[in-house]
């Protein structure tokens, strides 16, 4: 268990990388050896010659990588003809959906190939560093602010001139976990005037800490699970939460959505009734596009124009900042696969007493 290696992605659908330049230096002072697979992060603007220089060695094509390495490390599931590849009783770490590709997955378990995702960390203070869901939602969210702002043909801040007076743009996030704060904390540092709403109790004083106001569904029980993740709501919930947003987004500008619940499709939140009531020129960036949206009308990789509304959603928004999305992600691969190292024994020992490595192991 000495060779680390790392392909590239398939760049139509993913530009982030598991392994930067930064992080290299980390394995190899831990006795790891780097194989990449040639040109690996060119697109980003990364030559050979830069992982060179740290050590690696990078003059190998996507199957001899596979081949040799004991340890993999990907953004996304490996395809079923790079699976073909993959070592007899290697390890295989990215950010998969266990229930996505299931076929591929059970084929490298049957091979000895042990899998971790990292969506399935668990949310405690010792995973925070190889926290990918967070690090990831967080620049989501930014960058949900920034692609929205930038097709809102108005202003954001408040602008007193000579000429007149420019209104702040009204912003709504809807899901106020990671990356709806992110999103909360970007509108106010541009100078929107922020609203937000959650299900779980405990997000009131988050929003309001970074000056959001927040806006709660009356009457409302706490929503969250012992994990500190959102349940699904109750068609009585649903219907207030509806009567609250309709008012609400007559005056509000753009919306950020963000609502998720984990294992299953995104809550409907956005109907057709509240987007009829919207202003002209109001824009809806729908985070939750893959999931299946919290927008009636958001389609994946397009602006959907309703009455005005721009409807927008993305299926890889952290393509748009891929270099820090990569840096922040190699972090997160280095912290799990040092946990899963024995400092003392100097070997990779597969602990499964150890809450992170248990829960993240795809059996
Ligand atoms: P997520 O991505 O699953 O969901 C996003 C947000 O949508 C959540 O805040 C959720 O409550 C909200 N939501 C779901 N259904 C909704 C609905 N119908 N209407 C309005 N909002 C709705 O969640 P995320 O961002 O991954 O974080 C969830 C929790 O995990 C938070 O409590 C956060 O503090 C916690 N966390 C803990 C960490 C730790 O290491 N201790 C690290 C990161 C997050």
């Amino acid at each position: 268990m000495k060779i680390i290696g790392s392909v590239k992605e398939d760049l139509s659908i993913e530009k982030r990388v598991s392994i930067t330049p930064e992080s290299i230096k980390k394995y190899i002072d831990l006795g790891f050896s780097i194989n990449l697979e040639k040109k690996y992060a060119e697109h980003l603007g990364i030559n050979d010659e830069d992982y060179k220089k740290i050590g690696a060695n990078i003059n190998f094509s996507k199957e001899e990588v596979f081949q040799k390495s004991d340890i993999i490390l990907k953004v996304n599931s490996p395809s079923s003809t790079e699976i073909n590849f993959i070592k007899n009783k290697s390890i295989l770490i990215g950010q998969f959906d266990s229930n996505v590709n299931r076929d591929v997955f059970d084929k490298l378990i049957k091979n000895g190939v042990k899998i971790f995702s990292l969506n399935l960390l668990p949310r405690i203070t010792r995973a925070q560093s190889m926290d990918v869901l967070s690090s990831q939602a967080n620049l989501a969210g930014y960058k949900a602010v920034i692609e929205s702002f930038s097709k809102f043909e108005k202003a954001i801040p408040m602008m007193m001139t000579a000429a007149g007076t420019i209104p702040p743009a009204k912003v709504l996030v809807v899901g106020a976990g990671v990356a709806g704060l992110q999103a909360i904390a970007t509108a106010k540092r541009m100078g929107a005037i922020v609203f937000a709403t959650d299900v779980r109790a405990a997000s009131k004083e988050q929003v309001e800490s970074l000056g959001g106001k927040f806006l709660a569904v009356e009457g409302s029980e706490n929503l969250e699970t012992e994990s500190g993740y959102a349940k699904e709501t109750s068609e009585a919930f649903k219907k207030k939460q509806e009567d609250l947003l309709s008012e609400t987004l007559k005056k509000i500008d753009i919306v950020i959505c963000t609502a998720l619940i984990p294992g299953k499709k995104a809550p409907l939140i956005i109907k057709e009734n509240m987007i009829k009531n919207m202003k002209t020129g109001a824009i809806i960036y729908d985070l939750a596009a893959t999931q299946g949206g919290n927008a009636v009308f958001t389609e994946i990789d397009k602006i959907v124009d309703k009455n005005g509304v721009k409807i927008m959603g993305e299926r890889n928004i952290l393509n748009k900042l891929p270099i820090s999305a990569s840096n922040l992600y190699a972090k997160n691969l280095f912290n799990f696969v040092l946990n899963l190292y024995d400092k003392k024994n100097k070997k990779i020992n597969i602990n499964l007493e150890d809450e992170i490595i248990k829960k993240t192991l795809i059996g």
